[in-house]
């Protein structure tokens, strides 16, 4: 029994010691951080910008938007793409292979009170839709973090982050969400995990 208590009173001892010494030393400190860190990223003011002509990357952004908080904005472009899918494929086709941009209804003044930009393209050819290198090739992102989503048939994020890079190239680049264009309804965890990879607070 004596033994016992020996051994209790060292223990206690020995824990209090350890609390202490963490307390003074600033080793809590050290180990706070993570979620202090977590705090001042979120910090963010986020803009969702999207482009979507069926629907599914208007889908996620809207997800995205309801975990964030963040101001969501669709690109619009002035002549829409056709509803009909072969004419809007001959139309695209054209486009990538002359890098065209097409021009935007939508038109974003106060893009200089965002830090964090989540930009949703659904992949065409490979990469970003021609709304998306438009949007990238007329506003300054410069310093700015933008963090791709992508909706796809299958090809995930292809070129998107080389292509972003190509029209903003002085904006830090973060990770990239690609969900399928049919699973966008079950990416609720995919949204929530890849939110909290960038570091971001979501609901
Ligand atoms: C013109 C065009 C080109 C596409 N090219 C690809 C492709 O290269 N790789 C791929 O995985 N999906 C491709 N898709 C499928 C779309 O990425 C997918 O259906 C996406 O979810 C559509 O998004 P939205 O509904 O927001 O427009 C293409 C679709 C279209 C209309």
């Amino acid at each position: 029994m004596k033994i016992q208590h020996t051994s209790q009173g060292f223990e206690l001892a020995a824990r209090f010691f350890l609390v202490a010494f963490a307390f003074f030393t600033g080793l809590f400190p050290c180990l706070v951080p993570i979620s202090q860190a977590q705090a001042a990223e979120t910090d963010h003011k986020i803009l969702i910008v999207c482009f979507s002509r069926s629907g599914n990357t208007r889908a996620l952004a809207e997800q995205i938007q309801t975990a964030t908080g963040g101001k969501l904005v669709e690109l619009e472009p002035v002549e829409p793409y056709p509803a009909d899918y072969r004419l809007t494929v001959s139309r695209a086709r054209r486009e990538l292979a002359s890098d065209v941009h097409p021009p935007l209804k939508t038109k974003i003044d106060d893009i200089d009170a965002y830090n964090l930009i989540l930009l949703g393209s659904p992949n065409w050819g490979g990469s970003i839709a021609p709304p998306v290198k438009t949007f990238l090739s007329e506003h300054d992102l410069s310093g700015k973090t933008i963090a791709p989503f992508m909706t796809h048939g299958g090809s995930g994020l292809g070129r998107a982050a080389s292509d972003i890079r190509r029209f903003a190239p002085r904006a830090n680049l973060a990770e990239g969400l690609a969900v399928r264009g049919s699973a966008v309804s079950e990416a609720h965890r995919n949204v929530t995990t890849w939110l909290g990879r960038l570091g971001l607070r979501h609901n």
